[in-house]
């Protein structure tokens, strides 16, 4: 279904190299020869969904507080860049359209993480499909979410979409809720992972993807097990030879 060459998933964009879940950190990972990007989405105070991985600004950029208590065009005004390094200072928080533009322009496959705020389950749903379904996007993508309310609002809005269940816990119960669901792959983190684990994912024919993976001898024992590709924040050194 999906094509996984290099089996790396820019986590959060080439975030080693350029500040996450910016613009320029998605524009690297090209530059880097990955075709996957994976990305974190919440609302806005106005409904606009941005693309950032916290709740609140503080890590991330010069703002203080929680992301949904400003509206975009105060988000916009925000440095997103310089915490990294003062070279990406012009650097802006994303909105999840700008990103699509951008992964339609550099042929980019996406997987879109939905991190709603506690409470905003539905209505950021529906603002990120309302997005997905007028952007006419080229490349492959898919959604996915730690929170199952998220997963069951976007089955509810939308038979279509390809889904993805992030686990960072083990849950015994995992195919119940992907046949329920109709996910077509799990998103582990690849601490809890093991082989026999990989195994039963991978023998109920489920795209298993592992995260946060830097180190390449990881990463090799991981494909291994059958784990199709891995989020990295480092892609380049996982597919060196
Ligand atoms: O989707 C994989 C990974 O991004 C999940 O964890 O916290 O980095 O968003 P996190
Ligand atoms: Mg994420």
């Amino acid at each position: 279904m999906f094509i996984f060459n290099p089996p790396v998933i820019a986590h959060r964009g080439l975030s080693v190299a350029a500040p996450e879940n910016t613009l320029a950190a998605f524009r690297q990972a090209k530059t880097a020869g990955i075709n996957w990007i994976e990305f974190d989405v919440m609302l806005a105070a106005c409904g606009e969904v941005v693309v950032i991985h916290d709740a609140t600004l503080e890590r991330t950029t010069n703002g203080k507080g929680f992301v949904h208590d400003f509206s975009y065009e105060e988000l916009k005004k925000l440095d997103a860049g310089s915490w990294f390094n003062s070279h990406f200072s012009h650097e802006r928080i994303p909105t999840l359209e700008q990103v699509l533009e951008l992964a339609n322009e550099l042929t980019l496959s996406i997987n879109i993480e939905i991190k709603p705020f506690v409470g905003q389950e539905e209505e950021t749903v529906k603002r990120v499909l309302h997005l997905l379904k007028n952007k006419n996007i080229k490349n492959p993508f898919f959604v996915s979410s730690f929170s199952l309310d998220v997963l069951r609002y976007v089955r509810e809005y939308s038979k279509e979409i390809l889904m993805g269940y992030l686990m960072d816990g083990w849950n015994a119960g995992w195919k119940m809720v992907c046949d329920e669901l109709d996910c077509i792959s799990v998103d582990i983190d690849h601490e809890i992972l093991t082989r026999e684990k990989a195994e039963e994912i991978k023998k109920n024919n489920f795209i298993l993807l592992a995260y946060t993976v830097n180190d390449a001898a990881r990463a090799k024992e991981l494909f291994s097990w059958g784990v199709d590709a891995v989020f990295s924040d480092n892609p380049k050194k996982i597919i060196q030879k």
